[in-house]
């Protein structure tokens, strides 16, 4: 019998509290699939779960199986289950329990993954370039020409805004650390050295669009450097989880810009990939399938860093949270 290992959190807090375990291998229920995982994302979503500041995860102790996204081969179908056969690769956004060797899956909510694509690149596309895809065509309806900021743009979503953006035929700007200057240049945006400059000062008459997955200073600032009219999305609060806000405080932050924006002559929208997803299911599948379509055609790839081992992942759970990196890090059970 194939042996199962997970990630899992032992104690919510740092990286510390994360330890590798033996688990018994799961069995297809009925209208499930099992797959073998080829790949699963880390993210800094995973550190804001296991920091115990992620709402959709408030109601889980631990002990609890880590890992938002996956890329598996179907070995093990349960009943009922029709247009699926054992070796088809799929992949599914799971939110927990991904960074496994084996898992089970509903049959109804995984996407196909095209023959021939990386296993770690197309987990990139999951979480990431999902995001980054619906900020810009489902949260926004982005238009060609719009001037749009991109804050955290050598970051897995960031790179991906970008990327898209480009094709989408926007004029954009990206705050990153002056290290990842080229990398934003490469990928069509003018760097802004978020260290040194202020990006409330780079446009006279504001961005039409910013894109804020940071959330500094309760996305104040993002707002001050939007035009009249001009919209704000926030889609996360790495700001405030590095400063170890507590969730109630962040929760009133991003509650009240829609307020703030509206009082300014401005607009905001708060994006979930989760709300969105429970409320447009075919959204998600659509979108990431035009997703993997773009991989498997070339048009697009997400930079991996790293592929890595069970044994390799508290340490880049270390590395996501202290910032620096210019790429993804995807578990590849193997
Ligand atoms: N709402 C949703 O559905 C959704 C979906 C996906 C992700 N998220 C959230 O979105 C955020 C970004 O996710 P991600 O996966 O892209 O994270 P990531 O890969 O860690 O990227 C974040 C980037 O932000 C940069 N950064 C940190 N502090 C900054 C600051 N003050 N100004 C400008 N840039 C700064 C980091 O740069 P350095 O490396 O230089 O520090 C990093 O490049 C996270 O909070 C995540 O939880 C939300």
């Amino acid at each position: 019998m194939p042996r199962n290992r997970v990630v899992q959190v032992v104690r919510f807090g740092d990286a510390d509290g994360i330890e590798v375990a033996d688990a018994p291998l799961p069995a297809a229920g009925p209208g499930q699939v099992r797959v073998r995982v080829l790949a699963s994302s880390l993210e800094y979503t995973d550190v804001v779960i296991r920091r115990h500041l992620y709402l959709q995860t408030l109601r889980r102790e631990p002990p609890f199986v880590l890992g938002y996204d996956l890329i598996g081969e179907i070995d093990q179908i349960g009943e009922g289950v029709v247009g699926l056969r054992i070796g088809d690769c799929v992949a599914d956004m799971t939110v927990l329990g991904s960074n496994a060797s084996y898992r089970t899956l509903e049959a109804a909510d995984v996407v196909p993954v095209p023959e021939g694509v990386d296993a770690a690149e197309a987990a990139a596309m999951v979480l990431s370039w999902t995001t980054a895809y619906q900020l810009l065509h489902r949260a926004v309806h982005i238009l060609p020409g719009r001037r749009v900021l991109v804050h955290g743009a050598a970051g897995a979503v960031g790179q991906a805004l970008l990327a898209l953006g480009a094709g989408a035929g926007l004029r954009m700007w990206g705050t990153a650390r002056a290290q990842h200057a080229d990398l934003v240049r490469s990928l069509g945006a003018t760097p802004i050295d978020y260290q040194r400059e202020d990006f409330t000062q780079v446009l006279t008459r504001g961005f039409d669009v910013v894109f804020d997955g940071i959330g500094q200073d309760g996305y104040r600032r993002s707002l001050a450097a939007l035009n009249r009219g001009g919209t704000l999305c926030g889609y996360g609060y790495s700001a405030s989880v590095q400063r170890g806000s507590r969730l109630g405080g962040i929760m009133l932050a991003v509650a009240s810009v829609s307020l703030r924006a509206w009082l300014s002559g401005k607009h905001a929208r708060i994006y979930s990939i989760n709300l969105m997803r429970a409320r447009h299911p075919e959204w998600f599948r659509e979108d990431l399938a035009r997703l993997f379509a773009m991989l498997k055609a070339g048009s697009v790839r997400p930079r991996v860093v790293g592929r890595i081992g069970f044994g390799e992942v508290v340490d880049a759970h270390r590395r996501i949270e202290a910032g620096g990196l210019d790429g993804k890090l995807v578990l590849c059970p193997a």
